[in-house]
């Protein structure tokens, strides 16, 4: 079968890492959570010390890109691909509200946009990949065959989070979920550089009321439509 590129966008929280997760298990595509790179340099950026007391030192992260290494390393039991910053795994880390509470601003920033843009470009050249994340229909992979663009209602997504945090055994008040996610969602759709925007090919999908075995089903089916096509 001919492989094509899956680009998955959307407001956070709005399951689109579980169908990106689903539709490369099921095709034998590679998953690529950019999410988790934005994340990751901003887990470096706390480490480093560039960021505290709500202010980010932009100018001194910039002047270090280069000493970030940014790797997924593939977890067999887990069935897909952790983030390592400098080749330690930081899944976990990279998860917190904490940094959830940072990482909109630190992707507004052009210089890492530009650097982790070209990383997800050579990751999928070769087709064969879904990768989910903001700007990966309308900038990273403006070509691909397949676009999605996943919507849900705030607070549907907000009792997502809050159940992942908590399961995790983090210690969270469900309002500052609520307040991170909506405060996410306008600094990601009001940015200047490479807004969260709707690619105008990419088809709409609203999953606020509906389970994740229907959601699987109807967008694997729209899949094999779309790669039988080509
Ligand atoms: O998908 P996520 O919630 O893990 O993403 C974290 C943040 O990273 C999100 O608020 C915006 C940013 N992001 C981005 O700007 N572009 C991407 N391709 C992926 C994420």
């Amino acid at each position: 079968m001919k492989k094509i590129t899956i680009a998955i966008d959307g407001y956070s929280s709005t399951g689109k890492s579980t169908i990106a997760k689903q539709l490369a298990k099921q095709l034998g595509y590679v998953y690529v959570d950019t999410g988790a790179m934005y994340r990751a340099v901003t887990l470096y950026a706390m480490q480093k010390g560039f960021i505290g007391d709500g202010t980010i030192d932009k100018d001194s992260l910039v002047a270090h890109l280069n000493d970030i290494n940014l790797a997924f390393k593939y977890n067999k039991y887990l069935g897909f691909a952790e983030m390592y910053l400098n080749g330690v795994n930081v899944e976990k880390e990279i998860r917190t509200l904490n940094v959830s509470r940072y990482v909109s601003a630190i992707a507004t920033i052009s210089e890492i946009r530009s650097m982790l843009v070209k990383q997800q470009q050579e990751m999928g050249k070769k087709k064969g990949v879904v990768m989910d994340g903001r700007d990966i229909g309308t900038v990273v992979f403006p070509d691909a065959e397949m676009k999605l663009f996943m919507t849900a209602s705030p607070d549907k997504r907000a009792k997502r989070r809050y159940k992942e945090l908590l399961e995790r055994g983090d210690d969270v008040i469900y309002q500052e979920v609520l307040e991170n996610v909506i405060n996410r969602d306008h600094i990601d759709s009001t940015r200047k550089d490479s807004p969260l925007k709707k690619a105008k090919d990419a088809i709409a999908f609203d999953n606020s009321d509906m389970g994740l075995q229907e959601q699987f089903e109807r967008i694997y089916s729209l899949t094999l439509r779309i790669i039988e096509a080509i």
